[in-house]
């Protein structure tokens, strides 16, 4: 989001000057605790945070560690990952930013040696969950990738060691600092939009969604591109509609009530088991509906989250507000784009009144003005203040949880082809 700056160097010069502190300070998930939480300045008040799992997520979030760290007296204490390669890669980030970091190829041996305040778990999702209960049980804080796990029983399981031991759980799902979100949910849940209706949402991108692979093994193939194998992920649901489950989620303040769903490779016929073409719809008791399709081999309508309400409509991924009565246009304007539209040239086929109901051409007006953030380092940033705390709002994390359980009944749906409810033992 760094339309008004003219090259990243100056939206990142803009970002170390103002830094993202205030913008974090606004966020209702941390007003949710009545006093303010102190960042300290002394070493002893330092938060020690490790990364498990190097590859593409684990260093990106390692660059929005680097920036925050001063602000939020952090240190990055420790990196883990079982390929080498990956490993020795995000060493090189840390020396090159004058940080020395402990480097382990084995988790256990980090827990027990470093004995970190929080660890930032950033491994493929079949890994989340036992990574995630053994960090609780030795008393880490974890900041878990979304989706949570592969399967209903290993989410909850990772649930229930959070309430278990009383250590945060905090789920990736960076979209819930976006003050962009934040700004639109507080309209959506004040009434603005009037009636919510529906919910849709999408995903399109144009791409294979492989990796490269450094030796042509199957073992290796696997081990690289998991997103693409049953096994390890359920390929667009957990990877990418379980963000946008979570937004309908909270622009609802409800979870589903059941789920149809289906898929298929369409495109994409290249040994792969996920689908590349899926398509569900969520129903919520309110009988309101989440329509949501994804699909990897055309990108034309990109990615958004609409929430349609009968007084106006707002596009979270484009920042867009726009009112079912928008203000006149001013006459000449009106008149030209009646023109172009052909408004005066169509025929009455379907009555006296037909006009065609094409989407009407609106630019509608920003949910914020400022959008110089990086949500993926708001979220990093509340996570340390949480481990200040010891604590974090509960609803936050049951956003994760609800999001990453929706997310399987959904690939359930597309498995079987039945409407999918919750069943009791995953209620929370
Ligand atoms: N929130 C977001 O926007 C976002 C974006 C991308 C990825 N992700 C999530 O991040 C996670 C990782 O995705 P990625 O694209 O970085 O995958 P990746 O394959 O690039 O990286 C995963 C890394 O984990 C390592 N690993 C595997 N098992 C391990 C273990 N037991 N211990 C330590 N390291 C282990 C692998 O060697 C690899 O380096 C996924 O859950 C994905 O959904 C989130």
């Amino acid at each position: 989001m760094t339309n008004q700056y003219h090259t990243r160097r100056d939206f990142l010069k803009k970002m170390a000057r103002t830094g993202s502190v205030a913008t974090l300070a606004a966020s209702p998930w941390l007003n949710a605790f009545s006093e303010n939480i102190a960042i300290g300045k002394n070493p002893s008040d330092r938060v020690r945070l490790a990364v498990i799992g190097t590859g593409s997520r684990g260093k990106q979030l390692l660059r929005h560690l680097f920036r925050i760290a001063k602000t939020t007296n952090m240190e990055i204490c420790a990196l883990c990952d079982v390929y080498q390669p990956h490993l020795d890669m995000a060493i090189n980030m840390c020396n090159k930013n004058h940080l020395k970091v402990k480097s382990y190829l084995n988790y256990e041996d980090l827990i027990s040696k470093e004995k970190p305040d929080g660890v930032i778990i950033t491994t493929p999702l079949h890994q989340h969950a036992h990574l995630t209960i053994d960090c609780l049980k030795a008393g880490i804080h974890v900041f878990c990738e979304k989706a949570m796990a592969r399967t209903l029983e290993e989410t909850k399981a990772m649930y229930d060691a959070h309430r278990e031991t009383g250590r945060i759980l905090q789920v990736g799902h960076q979209r819930v600092f976006n003050p962009v979100y934040l700004e639109g949910m507080k309209r959506i849940h004040n009434g603005e939009l009037g009636q919510i209706g529906q919910i849709r949402a999408y995903w399109h991108r144009n791409n294979d969604w492989r990796r490269k692979v450094p030796d042509d093994t199957e073992k290796m193939e696997r081990f690289i591109n998991w997103r693409l194998y049953k096994k390890y992920s359920a390929g667009l649901l957990t990877e990418l509609m379980s963000h946008q489950i979570q937004v309908a989620n909270w622009a609802l303040q409800k979870t589903p009530v059941s789920v149809t769903g289906t898929g298929s490779i369409v495109f994409w016929k290249d040994g792969r088991e996920v689908e590349d073409n899926i398509a569900l719809i969520y129903s919520y008791d309110n009988g309101v509906q989440f329509i949501y399709d994804s699909m990897i081999s055309n990108k034309k309508y990109g990615l958004e989250e609409q929430v349609l309400g009968h007084k106006g409509t707002i596009e979270f991924e484009t920042n867009r507000y726009y009112s079912e009565t928008p203000p006149p246009a001013p006459g000449i304007l009106q008149l030209l784009n009646d023109i172009e539209s052909g408004f005066f040239e169509k025929v009455n086929i379907g009555g006296a009144s037909w006009i065609p109901e094409t989407a009407v051409k609106y630019q509608g007006e920003p949910i914020v003005e400022e959008t110089d953030f990086y949500d993926s380092a708001l979220q990093l940033e509340g996570f340390i203040q949480y481990i200040r705390k010891g604590q974090a709002p509960e609803k936050l994390i049951l956003e994760g949880y609800n999001a990453s359980i929706w997310t399987l009944l959904g690939e359930i749906a597309i498995d079987t082809g039945e409407k999918v409810t919750l069943p009791e033992e995953y209620k929370v």
